[in-house]
């Protein structure tokens, strides 16, 4: 399925796919606009990546953002639409994001995911990401403790 970047335009969509999706992050549209423009200094560079259906114009199915802050990145949200899960779009958008912080300078990547989101937690195993500890009651509606899961750049 296509890939290609997130732009503003594609905020609200996004924030729509969340509002739907308990395990993401619910962002409004306006904070996606506000990661993408985060761009403009050589120490800070906000990204999403976008799939969409094979067509013209084609439906957003999923999204990740991340953000790479000197040298580490953070994986901030991931969501695909209910009806195009288990189709490898949520691993492939994690890699792609991946391989795009290293490319900007990141030596890890990092993720907060919560304890019971059994799909995500098995989707950042397949891919490599390592517990590194728990963020107590990090998350609300409904409270949960975060799990951070780590995944080191490998060596050129
Ligand atoms: C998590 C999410 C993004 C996965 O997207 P997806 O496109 O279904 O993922 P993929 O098809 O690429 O799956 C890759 C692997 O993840 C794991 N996985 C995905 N869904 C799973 C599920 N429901 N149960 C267990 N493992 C699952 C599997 O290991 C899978 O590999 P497999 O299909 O070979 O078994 C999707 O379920 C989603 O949008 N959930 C709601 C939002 C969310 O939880 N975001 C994460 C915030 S940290």
């Amino acid at each position: 399925m296509p890939l290609r970047a997130m732009s503003i335009a594609d905020a609200v969509m996004a924030a729509e796919l969340t509002a739907a999706s308990p395990g993401a992050a619910h962002w409004s549209a306006e904070a996606y606009a506000d990661l993408l423009r985060s761009h403009d200094s050589a120490q800070v560079n906000g990204f999403g990546l976008v799939a969409t259906a094979d067509a013209p114009g084609g439906e957003l199915l999923g999204f990740i953002c991340a953000r790479v802050v000197v040298g580490e990145a953070e994986i901030l949200n991931l969501a695909v639409s209910g009806a195009a899960r288990r189709g490898g779009i949520g691993g492939a958008l994690v890699a792609a994001a991946v391989a795009r912080a290293f490319a900007l300078g990141a030596e890890r990547a990092f993720l907060e995911v919560r304890q019971s989101n059994a799909a995500a937690r098995g989707l950042y195993q397949k891919l490599g990401f390592a517990a590194q500890g728990i963020r107590r009651g990090y998350y609300s509606n409904p409270a949960e403790d975060a799990l951070i899961l780590a995944l080191t750049k490998p060596p050129a």
